[in-house]
């Protein structure tokens, strides 16, 4: 595929033209507090350059999953302030999207400013399935940027979605791609094509469910799987293990016995713990032990237990592994890190990543999130996507709708 540039848009020139920008700013809140802001600054830069070449610039975002109506909490008015704090360009937010709010704010924009329009799913068309509904809505959009808009795709995070402002917008304006999503993509190109072995991929998160494309794509491609967080106990309870009350997909014990099996003739190895840390209840003042994974009903808290964390020796063990790799990518925390008692697996995967003699790098919100809030620094590592669901895609091979219909 190849796409048109910012800098090709920059170069005909963008003085005084609306040019809308899709932007991911879904960032983790606290009320009304941004806990990860490194969405917002990895916006920056696309922001930036069009301002300082004299755009009016219209961002559209996106912020959880709202249900196609204006709700309070997933307002992007905590997004926003805090790129206005780290913005050299002024910055607005609109009260609506497509409404009179956008309407007067938009004409009213000046050379070299943004106007970031509210949540994009306040209106369900953005995410609709009928392709005349989110039709309408990318015509409304568009009509802001009139007489001659262009459209910047800046959202990596959200390249995945067949949405009205990701895909239906760049079916009617002059599209280009940003710079973000460019590096992601070329960063993503080096994990699925002449990779460095050996090729160490940490997998973690609650869900087994939702990354079983990912696993079924790369076996036969990485030579080592490290298995963590919830997803663990599935694994383990298809090698036959009791998890107690652990986090299981039932449903997925045969598929997961499946790429056991698969793995083993092509060349991938699955490193499932050989240690838990299992807990009385699922909070942070929960009592807790450390037991041998095929033991989690025999600690303290039988039937009851529930791990929340890998062990100390399994978190060596995948230390050790991805020091000695060469390639290493990381989607999902090993435990529940948010809770520091349970936050032991992630910070060993994470120091280690820091110390390899390798590139690496950290995929999806909640690692990246969980990386910042262990203490690292974005520098200690290869690259740290602001792509989750995005970055496992495009490792999946799925076509991914924001990047195709850019394809020139
Ligand atoms: C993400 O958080 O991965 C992106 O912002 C996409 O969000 P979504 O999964 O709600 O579409």
């Amino acid at each position: 595929m190849t796409f048109h540039t910012l800098n090709e848009l920059i170069a005909e020139g963008v003085r005084g033209r609306y040019i809308l920008v899709r932007s991911d700013l879904n960032v983790p809140l606290d009320g009304s507090t941004v806990t990860d802001d490194g969405r917002i600054k990895a916006s920056l830069p696309v922001l930036g350059k069009l301002t300082d070449a004299g755009a009016r610039v219209l961002v559209t975002a996106h912020l959880g999953r709202p249900k196609g109506a204006p709700e309070e909490k997933y307002s992007l008015q905590p997004a926003v302030a805090r790129l206005a704090e780290l913005a050299a360009f002024k910055v607005s937010l609109a009260q609506d999207t497509v409404g009179s709010s956008a309407k007067e704010l938009a004409a009213s924009l000046q050379d070299g400013e943004v106007l970031v329009l509210e949540n994009v799913r306040f209106d369900a068309r953005e995410t609709s399935k009928d392709d005349a509904e989110r039709g309408a809505f990318a015509d409304e959009l568009v009509a802001l940027t009139a007489p001659n808009g262009a459209y910047v795709d800046d959202a990596f995070g959200a390249v995945h979605r067949k949405h009205a402002s990701v895909f239906d917008v760049a079916t009617r304006l002059p599209s280009y791609q940003g710079d973000l999503v460019h590096t992601e993509v070329e960063v993503l190109r080096k994990l699925t094509a002449d990779t460095q072995r050996p090729y160490v991929v940490v997998l973690g998160g609650s869900k087994v469910s939702d990354k079983l494309a990912v696993i079924d794509n790369l076996i036969g491609k990485a030579d080592t799987i490290l298995v963590g967080g919830g997803m663990l106990f599935t694994f383990l309870a298809a090698e036959g293990h009791s998890v107690a009350g652990s986090l299981l997909e039932e449903d997925q014990i045969p598929v997961v016995q499946d790429y056991l099996k698969r793995a083993a003739g092509a060349g991938t190895e699955f490193i499932v713990p050989t240690d838990v840390i299992v807990a009385s209840k699922f909070a942070a003042n929960a009592d807790y032990e450390t037991v041998p994974a095929d033991g989690i009903e025999g600690s303290s808290f039988g039937a009851q237990g529930i791990g929340l964390d890998i062990g100390p020796d399994s978190a060596a063990a995948f230390a050790d592994r991805i020091k000695d790799a060469k390639t290493v990518f990381w989607n999902g925390p090993m435990g529940v890190f948010e809770f520091e008692a349970f936050s032991g697996g992630t910070r060993a995967v994470a120091k280690a990543l820091t110390e390899a003699d390798a590139f690496t790098v950290v995929g999806g919100g909640d690692s990246a999130a969980a990386v910042r809030t262990l203490g690292f620094a974005d520098d200690q590592f290869g690259h740290i996507s602001t792509g989750g669901g995005a970055s496992l895609e495009y490792l999946e091979g799925k076509e991914l709708p924001g990047l195709s219909v850019l394809d020139r």
